[in-house]
């Protein structure tokens, strides 16, 4: 099983990959918890560079990075757990490149898919989660900004119609409320798992 979380920065992907893996790991299932972007040792020095707070760049330059530290993850990290026949759960995947640069960036979405496909080599998920919280809401829980934190109001209003948008686009792609207490949101999500109890 390949399942991506999506969703605004400070929507609790990271507590919910956490709730997850340790979920998983009690119930028998191995597991493999990671992240885009940084999911490798190349990914790191990307994030480094993408996330870095009054770094101007280009967005086709952020797009083209953020593809890079992709197919770096899904060649380095994803396929290689998945052909051990282990799970993989990713906070993050194509559709934030939908969201923040095709949608957020402005740069066409169709571009961004054709580099998504090369970055991935087609591999989709079985399942997405997307952690959907108002901008407002979002914006108040980032106290460190980084580049992308930095954004206003504005980006991430279009950057939530956009992911509200792609989720209805994907296999088993599901809106869960992220407002709500991270237990509550980990048992909604398992509870859509091929796993018992
Ligand atoms: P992340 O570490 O997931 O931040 P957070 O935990 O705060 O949600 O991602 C860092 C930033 O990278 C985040 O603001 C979104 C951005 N991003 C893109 O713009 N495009 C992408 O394809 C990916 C994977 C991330």
């Amino acid at each position: 099983m390949f399942i991506v979380l999506e969703g605004p920065d400070a929507s609790g992907k990271s507590t919910q990959l956490d709730l997850l893996e340790k979920a998983l790991l009690a119930r028998g299932v191995h597991v493999v918890a990671t992240r885009e972007p940084g999911g490798t040792e190349v990914g790191a020095e990307l994030r480094r560079l993408l996330l870095q707070p009054g770094r101007g760049m280009q967005p086709l330059t952020e797009l083209l990075l953020m593809v890079a530290d992709r197919h770096e993850h899904v060649e380095e990290v994803i396929r290689p757990a998945l052909r051990d026949g282990k799970w993989v759960l990713c906070s993050r995947y194509t559709l934030s490149s939908l969201a923040y640069q095709g949608a957020g960036r402005g740069l066409s979405g169709e571009l961004v898919g054709r580099l998504n496909e090369l970055a991935t080599g087609g591999l989709q998920p079985d399942f997405t989660f997307l952690l959907d919280l108002p901008p407002a809401v979002a914006l108040e829980r980032t106290r460190e900004r980084d580049r992308f934190e930095g954004e206003g109001l504005a980006f991430f209003t279009q950057v939530r119609a956009s992911y509200l948008k792609l989720i209805r686009s994907v296999r088993h792609g599901y809106v869960v409320d992220g407002t709500r207490p991270p237990a509550e949101v980990c048992r909604e999500i398992l509870a859509r798992l091929p796993v018992a109890g």
